[in-house]
């Protein structure tokens, strides 16, 4: 057999091996059995010193013309692998960008500062209780002894809804339901959300969370009551905290009182928190009215219990030196972020 006719057989050879390929591994072995310096078409074209002077020409040009239109013939073959291989990175797509990062989300500030005050009453043996938010007038107001005529039932101070129910405005409700469905002694904390409709400012939301405290059992004293609150103060706030119990009133209490820290502690930020009187008020407590033991059917002759409510937006506000209570509704994530 002629060169000439070699080197036709492998163009023809080439391309149907070609046509064969099915990835680019067999693409690459196709390619280097032909193309490569040491391939089926070098090895032939070295043949070309042997042909005879007046060929050359001819079988010369033919060798360079196949060269061409395999050369051609294979990088047509390579584009179309890049083009629908998804695994190579095309040209297109820029490998220096940075790679989408997933946010990680993060508890809500409020839900945070929940679970640490609850952590720390728990540690005090206190159990979870939860009551609905929509209530009766009698869980609200008659069974903590407010009676109908006390301000606190009046439409602007209560949200009140057309099935003749309301929205709860204390977690106190908590406490009744609590006292019907258990025998003492008990000690329950009830975190959730209440309601009034209070013009929106920064110390004023329509809606904030409370948490109610109640410990019934013989013989429980305001003692106890200030001691379980102290602990909990200094847990939360730091060994050096102070608590002021001011006189007060509430007419499911009695005796009463307001309860201050002493406010010379330093904000999660590092913040000093100050007031005028070097006293901020953080909850309400008190011993249990003996008319709301009898309420919900405990002998008040047999036991006697400690109450109390503190403001979750208050002492998150304090702990971590918030001035907006706003903030805490709005979702804004550069506020968020700070609490991740
Ligand atoms: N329920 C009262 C309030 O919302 C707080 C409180 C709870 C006071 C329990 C005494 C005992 O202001």
């Amino acid at each position: 057999m002629s060169l000439l006719q070699k080197l036709q057989n492998l163009e023809s050879q080439a391309q149907s091996d070609l046509s064969t390929v099915q990835n680019p591994e067999q693409f690459e072995q196709v390619k280097n059995k032909y193309l490569s310096r040491k391939g089926l078409l070098a090895e032939l074209t070295s043949e070309l010193k042997s042909v005879p002077s007046e060929e050359k020409p001819i079988v010369g040009k033919e060798a360079n013309r196949i060269k061409n239109v395999l050369t051609a013939l294979f990088e047509d073959k390579e584009k179309n692998f890049q083009k629908n291989s998804s695994h190579t990175n095309s040209l297109s797509e820029d490998v220096t960008m940075p790679s989408l990062i997933q946010p990680i989300g993060t508890l809500h500030p409020l839900t945070q500062i929940t679970n640490e005050i609850c952590q720390i009453f728990s540690r005090l043996g206190f159990t979870f209780a939860d009551g609905p938010e929509m209530e009766t007038e009698f869980y609200n107001f008659e069974a903590l002894n407010i009676p109908a005529n006390h301000p606190s039932r009046d439409a602007v101070d209560t949200f009140y809804l057309e099935n003749g129910k309301l929205l709860r405005s204390q977690t106190s409700t908590v406490q009744i339901r609590v006292m019907q469905e258990r025998k003492p002694p008990f000690k329950i904390i009830a975190p959730g959300k209440v309601y009034r409709p209070d013009a929106t400012d920064a110390t004023h939301s329509f809606m904030f969370h409370q948490i109610e405290g109640l410990m019934v059992d013989e013989k429980v004293s305001f003692a106890d009551l200030k001691g379980v609150l102290l602990t909990f103060a200094k847990s939360l706030f730091g060994k050096d905290v102070t608590l002021q119990f001011r006189p007060h009133f509430f007419p499911f209490t009695e005796p009463s009182a307001e309860v201050d820290i002493s406010c010379n502690f330093k904000t999660g930020s590092g913040m000093m928190i100050k007031s005028k009187t070097g006293w901020l008020e953080i909850l309400g407590a008190g011993m249990v009215h003996p008319k709301v033991l009898t309420a919900a059917g405990i002998n008040p002759k047999k036991y006697s219990g400690f109450a109390f409510g503190l403001g979750v937006e208050r002492i998150a506000m304090l702990k971590y030196g918030i001035k907006d209570i706003r903030l805490f509704y709005e979702n804004d994530i550069r506020f968020l972020n700070q609490f991740a």
